[in-house]
């Protein structure tokens, strides 16, 4: 659900007392019925608008300023903030102070604030007038807006009609669903990715794509982020935007941030399997989606249970990452007995290289016991193996 424009100016016009009247409201499945009914005492027509902004705020709880303008579905778009805070941070490093970012798909105004947050110009637009309206309300409400007295620069305009010439960088993120559904095929993106890229092929560009996109043809750098253990997003930049990597993996968890790339080293080609160390480690989704497992477990001192699979193991848990304490390993047909032996009661699967479906298996184990382990279910060499593990543990700057 959206916006008209019509109701992006009463929800602009009347902010504060929206903020009031929807502050204690439950806003749950349960009672959506009843707060709807009692905003549209307070707020009539627009009663609606009302509960859909209290509703899409609620869902961006500790993720966005609760004082944005923001429909679910814009909502379910955003960046989230230390993304686009880390893009903004190497658009500066590689293009200097003072050069102008032009965010040809706006939205509400989320990378604008990064952008700004950055010390650089921004300038943003978007083909939707209700959307430019939310960003226009919350730009106005970064502190560089408020100081310069100024209006932020927003403007309607297609992505794929260049509306203005001169910005040093433009920043895309195409819509990945249409009507609620999934888009996949970079060609139906909104607007489609090889017309974006054809359109501005003279400028220094950073598109955000879904993190599963095909992207083994471009020239420049892939940078895949995560936030808290879930990949989000997968950036092509142009290779002006890069120091030589072709390759990173940006790791988000709490407040800590972790950034790797192909210019580490690998090992070449030499084999980094040995038998377990202490702990196994399932290493981020953005390093194994970047393929950046080799490069990570040299920096991180592990190496690996099997060349061919992202499962890392050594003696440590990296820094603000979480492992397993390795205990046996057993073959899969005796995982049942085993953890029957330890007294299990719960049990964390992780399954790669096999085809094993951990619901099914764990239902098959039928714990009775009460002690928390963890499994690891892999191949190693031609082996299918299970690793009994303890619990999940964390890194003492692990934040999850
Ligand atoms: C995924 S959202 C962008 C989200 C934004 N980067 C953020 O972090 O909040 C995609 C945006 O592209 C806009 N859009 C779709 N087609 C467009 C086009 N041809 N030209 C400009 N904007 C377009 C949509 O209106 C929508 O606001």
């Amino acid at each position: 659900m959206s916006f008209d424009v019509a109701e992006v100016h009463f929800l602009t016009d009347n902010a504060p007392q929206i903020t009031a009247a929807t502050a204690d409201l439950a806003l749950s499945k349960k009672s959506m019925i009843s707060d709807i009914a009692a905003l549209r005492d307070t707020f009539g027509d627009q009663g609606r608008a009302v509960a859909e902004l209290a509703g899409a705020r609620r869902s961006v709880a500790g993720k966005l300023p609760q004082e944005w303008l923001l429909c679910h579905d814009s909502a379910q778009q955003t960046t989230p903030m230390a993304v686009s805070a880390e893009r903004a941070r190497r658009l500066k490093e590689a293009l200097g102070e003072g050069v102008l970012v032009h965010d040809v798909t706006c939205s509400i105004g989320t990378e604008g604030h990064a952008v700004l947050d950055a010390g650089l110009h921004y300038l943003g637009s978007d083909i939707d007038m209700p959307r430019l309206l939310m960003a226009q309300f919350n730009l106005s409400l970064h502190p560089s807006s408020a100081a310069s007295g100024g209006k932020p620069e927003l403007l309607q305009a297609d992505a794929l009609v260049p509306a203005t010439t001169g910005a040093d960088v433009i920043i895309a993120d195409p819509a990945r669903r249409n009507n609620g559904r999934r888009i996949t095929d970079p060609a139906q993106l909104l607007p489609p990715l090889p017309s974006l890229l054809e359109t501005w092929s003279s400028t220094p560009i950073a598109v955000k794509c879904a993190p599963g996109v095909d992207f083994s043809g471009w020239q420049g750098l892939v940078s895949l982020a995560s936030v808290d253990g879930g990949v989000k997003e997968a950036c092509l930049y142009s290779p002006q935007l890069a120091q030589g990597e072709t390759r990173e993996a940006v790791v988000i968890r709490g407040d800590h941030l972790d950034c790797l790339n192909d210019l580490l080293e690998d090992g070449g080609g030499e084999s980094l399997a040995r038998e377990p160390g202490d702990f196994i480690i399932d290493p981020d989704g953005a390093i194994v989606r970047a393929g950046l497992v080799r490069h990570y477990a040299i920096r991180e001192g592990l190496w690996m249970l099997d060349d061919r699979i992202a499962y890392l193991t050594g003696n440590r848990i990296p820094e603000g990452t979480s492992g397993f304490r390795f205990l046996e390993e057993v073959p899969l047909k005796k995982l049942k007995s085993a953890l029957a032996a330890l007294k299990a009661g719960s049990v964390e699967i992780l399954v790669r290289g096999v085809d094993v479906d951990p619901d099914q298996l764990r239902k098959k184990l039928q714990l009775k016991g009460s002690a928390p382990f963890a499994v690891v279910v892999t191949r190693i060499g031609s082996r299918g193996v299970a690793l009994i593990c303890g619990p999940r543990e964390f890194s003492s700057a692990a934040t999850l």
